[in-house]
């Protein structure tokens, strides 16, 4: 197959755009992905300063790279977990996740971060925090996402950002789509976006800029970049129903290229509905009275809580 730009063997074939290009103009065609999308929702403006939660995985260290490459002021921000698998034969997942983090920095001379250690911080990590609440019944997953939800907001307001970014990608936001319409969860499909605009003073705003591209478009852009990343999940991620939808809507999308796009901007249409705008206009947040952060709850925040108990 050859680059329909140049002409030359191409290294990468989008099925859903009918698309094949070379290992020069895929890059390029993916930078512009991510600009046209910024641009589109406004996600952002040029001089925004921009906080990026990195995990270590392909999709923020993606992102991170190509905001750099579109010279935007972007400061990275990766939270230890403390998920260490070893005592089970797995790795020090948090750790590694860490290294790649550190590793792609020390490539790039402006890449600039910060690293929040929950364990340090808060006298627990995040499998420990889960444990005492949970008593190991549940996996940890919802208790180690109001975590990162917290600290990701903490520092993005500390640090005066004007928008978080994270590297949510098509997949991860057709499969979130696909389990809040499977379970008519109407409050998270109202407030399911590309960009979330600030609340008050409490909620930073937020951005998605890959929520248009497919994970294996991003795979192909680390690939062809050279950047390193961890290849493993997170070990508590192992059997999660959101890994199911995915392999569900990949199967769809073998059948069909480009279900995914159609089923996710399908929704963005539908979003603009009154029955959605309702949905999100209905939630009432007032600060928290330990940390201030906004919540819904009238006393203390769902995080505060968390320590409380
Ligand atoms: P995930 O929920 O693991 O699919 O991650 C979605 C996005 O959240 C990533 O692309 C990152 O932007 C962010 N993220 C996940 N884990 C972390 C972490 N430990 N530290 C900072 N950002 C994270
Ligand atoms: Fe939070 Fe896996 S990353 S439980
Ligand atoms: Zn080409
Ligand atoms: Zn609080």
């Amino acid at each position: 197959m050859k680059c329909l730009k140049c002409g030359r063997p191409a290294v990468f074939h989008m099925r859903h755009h009918k698309l094949a290009l070379c290992e020069i103009h895929y890059p390029e065609w993916f930078v512009k992905q991510t600009e046209r999308a910024i641009q589109k929702y406004r996600m952002f403006d040029p001089g925004a300063r921009v906080l990026i939660a990195v995990s270590g995985g392909k999709d923020s260290l993606a992102l991170w790279d190509v905001l750099m490459g579109l010279g935007y002021a972007v400061h990275g921000l990766y939270i230890d977990l403390g998920i260490d698998w070893r005592h089970k034969g797995g790795i020090d997942y948090s750790s590694v996740s860490r290294e790649k983090v550190v590793q792609f920095a020390a490539t790039r001379p402006e890449a600039r971060f910060t690293v929040v250690d929950v364990a340090a911080e808060y006298g627990e990590s995040m499998p420990q925090a889960a444990q005492r609440i949970r008593r190991g019944r549940d996996k940890p997953c919802s208790i180690c996402g109001l975590i990162k939800r917290h600290v990701m907001n903490r520092v993005a307001r500390d640090g005066d950002y004007d928008v978080l970014v994270t590297g949510h990608n098509l997949d991860d936001e057709a499969a979130a789509l696909f389990g809040n319409v499977l379970h008519w969860k109407t409050g998270y499909l109202a407030r399911q976006a590309p960009v979330l605009p600030a609340q008050g003073e409490g909620l930073v705003r937020k951005a998605k800029p890959f929520c248009r591209l497919y994970e294996r478009e991003t795979a192909a852009y680390t690939l062809i970049a050279g950047i390193d990343y961890v290849y493993a999940e997170c070990p508590y991620a192992i059997g999660a129903t959101s890994l199911r939808y995915k392999e569900t809507l990949s199967q769809m999308e073998h059948q069909a290229p480009g279900t995914k796009l159609q089923f996710y901007l399908g929704f963005l249409r539908a979003r603009k509905e009154a029955f959605f705008r309702e949905r999100a206009e209905g939630v009432t947040l007032t600060p928290c009275h330990n940390c201030g952060q906004p919540s819904s709850a009238p006393d203390l925040c769902a995080f505060c809580r968390l320590w409380e108990r």
